[in-house]
């Protein structure tokens, strides 16, 4: 069944440049991981790539917020995701962006030949418009009042209370999220690719490309109809211009499933691989994309139609997975059970979650339940009582007794056998995606192994005169059958793979070789491959969470939903009095008690070359040497102030009910000195 001859080119979506890597997310990579390694491992050539998702208004803004620029913003994004990554040993071949050029080329190109070929249409729409930001708002970033049942600050495009679903513009009482303004109706001509032209390719591509559950979805959209889809974006807008729409940007979601080809282009380059080989309409090689249910939309009607219409290959198959909930319910900040990937690697190595997950995976897109008490329980019955201990029962005799010699024959080939007879069956459960039926297979081995050595007591037979042979025989059948399991787990599990490989003394796993057992080899000193999960890290990881979320909450804001209100809003100004405020990012150069001061620290600020000299009623929240270095906000052009122990040329901005908690704001470091915060 193995051809050795696929091409395979498999991709994860893209995650968005603006949030950390939580372990929702994780099943996602954890599923394309496994996959793709388990390829890899087959012998098959598989190349596995992603990038980070740029563009956009959300991205924008967070960056605004944050005093940085977009650039920046993403730039730390990709460092957080790429290390996030590799510490699950998510092993992609190429993590780039879509802010790239091979992103901007593709993304040209595909448009150029939908327009010449009469697929985009181009139509006056009007739209909520912000009057104070100059921007339009997209539906997410206008709330109100719901039309339907006038629940207060619901969001532009659907009500939360009642489930009904709007135009912003319905809003009742409708103020912009970014500024609170009140939006007004603008006109604005906009680019649409016409996705009916594509519906008969489309019913025939999803009938053999998609899981069954999805075609019952996406036949409920085929019912509803196919409508045109807006790509265009108005200035000011973080993407890509469209070629000949000057002030017009490409939707992010446009130039964001083209990514996954600058990404593989980009790695083309690097490997001097054919990129044309697998992107041409003909293309033997294979093509499969990895994305959680909430995004079938995309990859199953505008990605194929936008490929159909640019003349490129469509995927093999586009493979969606449910949802993450953690103990039943969906994750939850309060709860502690929105856990970022950061904070469970603090407290567990990562194959724990991934042999989970596996266990758990199906070929499916059901959601798939974290109970962290089952968690716990599994990964110690399975992977440590289980597998783990078949090793450590018979290393320690091949170590001492036989200078770590294993027997030159099986006691029970049979027994061998029968665990290389299910090599093809788990292959076929990984190559469907039917993770959870193959991780079942691999333990009833396991149970076999055990039950095996249960019975064979080799700490009995050590005792008695004349075993030797047969201590050193029931050891190595132990130990084959070990090898046999970590081969079958290497997918799930690439660093107990690696660690049984230098135990074992043996170079890889590859699958066919694992066939033959190994005779006459002498292995290497046994050191515990895996600890058990206690109950208190996974406690620690739940009291993280919630911790991690109030430091969010502390440094970041979002926008602007309901305002964190410490002590009665103050008279109201005019934009226009707001607006003479001069805010700086600045960097504290020097900080310093202040002689006979009970409150003030004496600051040195640098605004991009210029120095001020700054009293700043903060000193019971900060130490002097935590300030210097880092970068704050003040009000540039305030009217200096004599006081008793010097000139205060300014403010910094500070928040806070007072005493230790009082933050000053500190953006990213990377904020350039002097730069205006709008
Ligand atoms: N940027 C888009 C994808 C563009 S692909 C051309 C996006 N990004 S995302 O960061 O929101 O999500 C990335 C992937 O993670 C998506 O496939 C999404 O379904 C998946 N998941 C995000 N949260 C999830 C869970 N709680 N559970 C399982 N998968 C989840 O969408
Ligand atoms: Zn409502």
């Amino acid at each position: 069944m193995s051809n050795n001859n696929r091409k395979i080119l498999v991709t994860s979506a893209l995650p968005y440049a603006n949030g950390a890597i939580h372990l929702g997310h994780m099943l996602e990579y954890i599923q394309t991981d496994i996959w793709v390694r388990f390829q890899k491992q087959r012998g098959h050539s598989c190349t596995y790539v992603c990038a980070d998702d740029t563009h956009g208004t959300p991205i924008m803004l967070k960056a605004d917020q944050l005093g940085i620029t977009p650039q920046q913003l993403i730039d730390q994004s990709s460092e957080e995701h790429q290390r996030d990554f590799s510490a699950f040993m998510v092993g992609f071949d190429n993590f780039y962006s879509t802010h790239s050029q091979e992103n901007r080329e593709f993304s040209s190109m595909i448009y150029n030949k939908l327009r010449d070929a009469g697929h985009i249409a181009k139509k006056t729409i009007t739209q909520a418009f912000d009057p104070e930001k100059q921007m339009f708002l997209p539906d997410r970033f206008v709330k109100g009042d719901c039309p339907k049942c006038n629940e207060k600050d619901q969001y532009g495009d659907s009500c939360e209370a009642c489930g009904a679903t709007y135009s912003p513009i319905e809003l009742k009482n409708a103020y912009s999220a970014i500024s609170g303004a009140k939006p007004i109706e603008k006109d604005s001509e906009h680019y649409f690719f016409k996705l009916g032209d594509f519906e008969d390719f489309l019913r025939n591509w999803v009938d053999t490309h998609v899981q069954e559950q999805m075609k019952n979805k996406l036949n409920e959209w085929f019912e509803s109809g196919l409508h045109d889809w807006d790509i265009s974006r108005d200035a000011p807008y973080w993407g890509f211009e469209i070629p000949d729409a000057p002030g017009k940007y490409f939707y992010v979601w446009l130039d964001a499933p083209v990514g996954y080809m600058a990404s593989f282009k980009n790695w083309c380059d690097k490997n001097d691989t054919d990129f044309d080989e697998y992107w041409k309409a003909d293309s033997s090689t294979e093509l499969y994309h990895f994305i959680g249910k909430d995004i079938a939309y995309f990859h199953s009607l505008f990605w194929p139609a936008m490929l159909e219409g640019a003349g490129l290959r469509k995927p093999n198959g586009v493979y969606c997975h449910g949802f993450v909930t953690v103990d039943g319910k969906k994750m939850s900040k309060s709860r502690g059970t929105f856990i970022m990937a950061e904070t469970y690697l603090k407290h567990l190595r990562p194959e724990y979650l991934r042999y989970y997950y596996a266990a758990k995976l199906n070929s499916g897109i059901d959601d798939i339940d974290l109970n962290l008490e089952d968690f716990r329980l599994r990964v110690n019955a399975d992977l440590v009582n289980k597998v783990i201990n078949i090793a450590s029962r018979c290393a320690g005799f091949i170590k001492k007794k036989f200078d770590g010699q294993l027997s030159a024959e099986l006691s029970e080939p049979a027994l061998f056998q029968a665990a290389i007879d299910k090599s093809e069956i788990i292959a076929e459960f990984y190559e469907t995606r039917e993770y959870g039926k193959a991780m079942r297979e691999i333990m009833a081995i396991a149970d076999q192994a055990n039950q095996y050595i249960d019975n064979a007591e080799p700490w009995v037979l050590a005792k008695q005169e004349g075993k030797e042979q047969q201590v050193q025989e029931c050891c190595s059948m132990g130990i084959n059958l070990f090898r046999v399991i970590c081969a079958y787990l290497a997918p799930v599990l690439p660093q107990v793979a690696e660690d049984a490989q230098k135990f074992l003394n043996i170079e890889n796993f590859d699958w066919d070789q694992i066939k033959q057992p190994l005779l006459n080899h002498k292995i290497n000193k046994f050191k515990p491959l895996m600890q058990r999960v206690d109950e208190s890290n996974v406690e620690a990881i739940i009291e993280d969470s919630k911790q991690s979320m109030q430091e969010m909450q502390k440094t970041i804001k979002e926008p602007a939903k309901t305002p964190l209100q410490l002590e009665p809003i103050a008279e109201t100004i005019e934009f226009a009095d707001f607006a003479k405020v001069d805010l700086r990012v600045v960097k504290i150069i020097q900080a310093e008690h202040v002689k006979g001061a009970n409150k003030l620290l004496r600051l040195t600020l640098d605004l991009d070359g210029e120095t001020r000299n700054v009293f700043a009623g903060i000193k019971s929240a900060y130490q002097p040497e935590d300030l210097v270095g880092k970068h704050t906000v003040m009000v540039a052009n305030l009217a200096t102030r004599t006081m008793k122990f010097g000139d205060s040329e300014g403010m910094v901005l500070a928040a806070g009910p007072g005493g230790e908690d009082i933050w000053i704001l500190e953006p990213h470091t990377g904020a350039k000195a002097g730069m205006r915060v709008s």
